[in-house]
């Protein structure tokens, strides 16, 4: 087994409304369904999972900004609708240097023209769209591979 490993989830705007918004596109499933299930996982990969939700795009960057003083190892981001507009999340991102893997829950290539824009996907690791709550459980499987190899 690796190291204990952090990892900070960040989840954007409205993503506190999961679970009554937009069912047909986002499930029924609430974000506490997905911070329970989570939890439980990564206390299988010994992840150490912390969690971020906001509304506010201030807050999302300063709590990028103190991911290096918690000794975050890897970001887990749903920047949500500020996918498609903040390049101040994407300077944050790039001004700690922690790797990052972008989620979406439904597909941004199959929606609106608008959608298909990410300010972050460039910048990442990785981007996981359009698998359901599903996507962040795979994010978790290759952080816990990926670290294993750097940290044995
Ligand atoms: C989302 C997709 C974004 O376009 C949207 O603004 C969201 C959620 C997703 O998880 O599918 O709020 O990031």
């Amino acid at each position: 087994m690796h190291k204990k490993i952090n990892v900070l989830l960040i989840n954007g705007p409205n993503l506190n409304l999961l679970g009554s918004r937009e069912k047909e596109i986002y499930g029924d499933e609430t974000l506490y369904d997905l911070l329970d299930n989570l939890k439980k996982r990564s206390e299988k990969l010994n992840i150490s999972l912390s969690h971020v939700q906001s509304n506010a795009e201030h807050v999302l960057i300063e709590k990028i900004h103190s991911s290096k003083k918690n000794n975050i190892d890897y970001i887990i981001i749903n920047p949500a609708a500020f996918t498609h507009t903040s390049i101040a999340i994407r300077d944050a991102l790039i001004g700690i240097n922690i790797p990052f893997i972008e989620i979406h829950i439904s597909n941004i290539y199959a929606r609106e023209d608008f959608r298909s824009h990410s300010w972050l996907s460039d910048i990442s690791q990785g981007v996981i769209t359009g698998l359901g709550f599903d996507g962040y459980y795979w994010a978790l499987e290759t952080i816990s591979k990926r670290c294993c190899i750097q940290k044995k």
